[in-house]
């Protein structure tokens, strides 16, 4: 049921825990089944040094928020954008396709410590929406 890949960041989730000094963090929920996470991100002149992440929740969002922190972390505001729930489940081979939701829990938490990176400095990150 499950890729190799998916296993793997289930039973050896990188970048778990928080970033201190933090510039933005986002926390978001699915209101389906309760699952929780949070994504700390660390920017430096434009460019996404670092990325932790702590999830309450199922397996596939555990591996999903572990491939997201590994694919965001180096890049700029921009691409970091560009990374979408099918992006991240196409990184790890794929999800069956009921657990594709959880995916998106990468994605929004992405945006919302992005969103809050943006509010903190007072600047606009444009294509980013607010998050719900
Ligand atoms: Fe129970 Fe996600 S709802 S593991
Ligand atoms: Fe809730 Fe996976 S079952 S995020």
């Amino acid at each position: 049921m499950y890729s190799e890949k998916v296993m793997d960041h289930f039973m050896n989730p990188r970048n778990v825990g928080e970033i201190e000094d933090a510039s933005g963090v986002g926390t978001v929920g699915n209101a389906k089944c309760g699952d929780i996470m949070k994504v700390y991100l660390k920017i430096d002149e434009g460019i996404i040094t670092d990325a932790k992440f702590k999830t309450f929740g199922c397996g596939a969002a555990v591996a999903t928020s572990s491939m997201a922190t590994e694919l965001v972390i180096g890049k700029t505001i921009e691409e970091a954008l560009k990374i979408t729930n099918r992006s991240v489940a196409e990184a790890l081979d794929g999800l069956p396709p009921v657990k594709m939701h959880c995916s998106l829990l990468a994605e929004e938490s992405l945006h919302a410590a992005l969103w809050d990176y943006a509010k903190k400095n007072n600047i606009t990150i444009e294509g980013l929406e607010e998050p719900v």
